[in-house]
């Protein structure tokens, strides 16, 4: 006998009480966080199916969606990541449980395209391997909370190229660690490399989402960033992007990406098209 149901149920389903029969199903010896999480992703989608007096149809539908997203899905494509991106929820995700303190760089999501190994490089070293795009100086420091340089922080950086491709969506056309590479800070805590001034990319859109964001009137572009993994022992892991001014689409990210505090400048270099983009980095302590 469960006790979440009023004395006169009896198990059976009824409409106007739908979750809550769902829910008197399970056990009481499971794991409290799983009931939690449970309990309430099935009262939101009864309630849910209630507000919008779902239909069969749509339903069939949402169904046919949902296993096109899983058909596409991949060691190499993430698809229930993408939709998981483009609907917002990535990025919330990150908002919860990435908290920092003010001062300190701010998170945004990881993406699927990074790489783990990639090579360790010297500082101002190239990592644009296939000879394409604008170049571009990527330079500026690790600091702390107080604004002390970070030595033995670790940057891990990778973009697209100048047709918007990252090297592992095509392998056999573009170098292995094209636009990739890692850089470890001295006592100075700066860090300097040259790569491609990175370009806006539509997320791929060959499968279920990009069909959504179709459907939905939607543009699949990201403005154009690069990304950062920085880890230094002593501080907090921190994933971002800096993004740069004047990009058409910093405010229609696809995937909501970007943060005003991530916008870094970028100007001119020589007078020989070399842009530079110049952006500290400022790390949160371990809690
Ligand atoms: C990226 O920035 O690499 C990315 C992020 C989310 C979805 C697709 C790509
Ligand atoms: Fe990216």
């Amino acid at each position: 006998m469960n006790t979440s149901i009023s004395s006169d149920s009896n198990g059976y389903f009824t409409a106007d009480r739908s979750a809550d029969v769902v829910n008197a199903r399970m056990g009481k010896a499971i794991n409290p966080r799983l009931a939690a999480l449970m309990r309430s992703v099935v009262e939101h989608l009864h309630t849910f199916a209630w507000d919008v007096g779902l239909t069969q149809e749509e339903w069939e539908v949402a169904i046919k969606f949902l296993t096109e997203v899983g058909q596409m899905s991949s060691p190499e494509r993430q698809e229930f990541i993408l939709l998981s991106d483009t609907l917002g929820l990535s990025m919330l995700v990150d908002s919860i449980n990435n908290r920092r303190p003010i001062g300190a760089t701010e998170t945004t999501v990881f993406g699927p395209f990074h790489v783990e190994g990639a090579p360790i490089l010297d500082m101002g070293a190239n990592i644009c391997l296939d000879g394409k795009g604008e170049r571009c100086l990527f330079e500026g420091r690790v600091l702390d909370m107080d604004g002390s340089p970070v030595a033995g922080a670790y940057l891990d950086v990778w973009s697209d190229n100048a047709d918007g491709y990252y090297d592992v969506q095509q392998p056999g056309i573009q170098p292995k660690w094209n636009n990739r590479g890692v850089f470890v800070t001295g006592a100075d805590g700066k860090y300097s490399f040259c790569g491609i001034r990175p370009i806006p990319y539509p997320i791929p859109q060959d499968g279920p989402v990009g069909q959504m964001l179709t459907a939905l009137g939607r543009n699949p572009y990201r403005p154009a960033h690069m990304h950062f993994m920085i880890k230094a022992p002593g501080f907090q892991k921190l994933i971002t992007h800096t993004f740069f001014s004047g990009d058409p689409y910093l405010e229609s990210d696809t995937v909501f990406g970007v943060k005003k505090s991530l916008v870094a400048a970028i100007e001119p270099a020589d007078g020989q098209g070399t842009w530079r983009s110049t952006f500290d980095f400022v790390l949160a302590p371990l809690v």
